[in-house]
């Protein structure tokens, strides 16, 4: 007998928000396969496809073992036909056609570059790739009129791409606790999110916002947002109110994905380093975009360069303190982003995507389950409760069709409890 069938006899849920998935496990090979082809359907507007692709990796990213082979599969749930080849291919040959073909197609790294800026979707960047733009370059040279996010989005690319770590995401907490406690004292904020969820770096940070006495945090958005701009700590906003009603005869079916949520779409000014130190700024100067340099000695004008993984140290004549200047690898011991594109030189910031969102305290609960993510997880959840308890699920309420009344909670454990399902901590919803 062949080691490790004993997988195949344990019985593994087909909802995966009914399993635990913690954030490292037992299948990286195939999981990340299996994300590529994901991805690719994604933008190409296939969402069906996609979310086939990203149920099958969920799945086997809840496995306690290794699969070594496919007869360890047998009577698992999620995995389709095409996953199933996919992953057959991956384990006999170590690597999958398809994904190999999908990851060298131009159309594919195309699409990744372009959806890659902020602002930027799949709809867009598919027509810019038709019309022969393939990278953020191509689109700034192309003339095009950009919206006020996707300017943004191009100008601050480099480093939008570039992880924002733990210590940043702290930093960025403690900005943001003091902007909101400056505006409305006992107001509570929560990091929710990949990092709630245990990662150790994200594309973003995420905050949840409220207030204890219900109805205070009306409106509370505009003020953070005026704080923080007259602080000078964001780089680009974009502000939106709350458009929530709470209906006698339940939400409308399906339920908008969408929350209606206070919320703030931000990129953030970090003056600290990845490790949450503040940057020495030593002589500052103005270049002519506005931006801070540290040292004038330095150039560094071709933001192409910046996704090599050598360090950028032309600082033979003016070494910087603490300053290595490292774009792309983020893996090596980087302490601080240079500038790029019109900037000379490194800076004393970097930019950052915060996303922050203030619900009333009754809702508390539901938009803590609703953005912690992962985005698979809060999937099945609705799902979950759609299909096996004639419930709908929102980041604002729990409605349950049969007794046509909404349900209460002022926990994360209570709506699970709720939709008759098994808690499950946020570090493994990892799905
Ligand atoms: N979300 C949402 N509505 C949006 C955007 C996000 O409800 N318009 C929710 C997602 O469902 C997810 C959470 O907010 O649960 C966080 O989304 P996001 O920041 O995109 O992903 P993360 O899981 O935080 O991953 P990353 O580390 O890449 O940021
Ligand atoms: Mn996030
Ligand atoms: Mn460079
Ligand atoms: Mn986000």
């Amino acid at each position: 007998e062949k080691p490790g069938l004993e997988l195949a006899v344990v019985s593994v849920p087909s909802y995966a928000c009914q399993r635990h998935t913690p954030l490292l496990h037992h299948n990286t090979t195939l999981t990340d396969a299996l994300s590529i082809l994901a991805e690719n359907a994604e933008l190409g507007e296939n969402e069906g496809r996609g979310v086939a692709f990203r149920r099958a990796a969920a799945l086997l990213k809840s496995l306690p073992q290794e699969v070594r082979g496919a007869e360890q599969l047998r009577g698992l749930p999620c995995l389709g036909e095409h996953s199933l080849r996919v992953i057959k291919e991956v384990l006999e040959d170590g690597v999958s056609h398809e994904v190999e073909t999908t990851t060298h197609s131009e159309q594919f790294k195309a699409m990744k570059a372009l959806t890659g800026i902020f602002g930027v979707g799949a709809k867009t960047a598919d027509r810019w790739f038709r019309e022969g733009i393939h990278t953020p370059s191509d689109l700034q040279r192309s003339g095009h009129t950009l919206n006020r996010a996707q300017r943004a989005g191009l100008q601050y690319y480099d480093e939008l791409n570039l992880p924002v770590t733990k210590p940043e995401a702290v930093a960025i907490g403690q900005i943001v606790e003091r902007a909101v406690h400056a505006v409305l004292p006992g107001a509570e904020i929560t990091l929710i999110g990949g990092f709630r969820r245990g990662k150790q770096t994200g594309h973003d940070v995420d905050f949840l916002i409220t207030h204890p006495d219900e109805g205070r945090e009306e409106g509370l958005m505009r003020k953070v947002v005026s704080w923080l701009e007259a602080q000078g700590f964001l780089l680009y906003q974009k502000t939106t109110g709350n458009s929530y009603l709470e209906s006698k005869e339940g939400p409308a079916r399906p339920a908008s994905n969408m929350d209606r949520f206070e919320r703030c779409f931000s990129i953030f000014r970090l003056r600290t380093d990845n490790e949450g130190r503040e940057i020495q700024t030593g002589t500052e100067i103005q270049t002519g975009d506005g931006s801070q340099t540290y040292s004038p000695t330095l150039t560094n004008t071709d933001p192409h360069t910046h996704s090599d993984t050598h360090p950028h140290t032309k600082t033979d004549s003016h070494p910087l303190p603490q300053t290595l200047v490292v774009v792309g690898d983020h893996a090596q011991k980087v302490s601080w982003v240079l500038g790029h594109s019109q900037c000379s030189g490194p800076r004393s910031w970097r930019a950052v995507r915060v996303d922050l969102v203030v619900s009333p305290y009754s809702q508390f609960a539901f938009a803590l389950l609703g953005w912690t993510g992962s985005k698979l997880f809060e999937r099945e959840l609705r799902r979950w409760a759609v299909h096996e308890k004639a419930m709908t699920l929102s980041s604002h309420a729990l409605y349950d069709r049969k007794r046509t009344q909404y349900l209460r909670a002022s926990s994360e454990e209570e709506i699970f409890a709720h939709l008759g399902l098994e808690y499950i901590p946020p570090c493994d919803r990892n799905a």
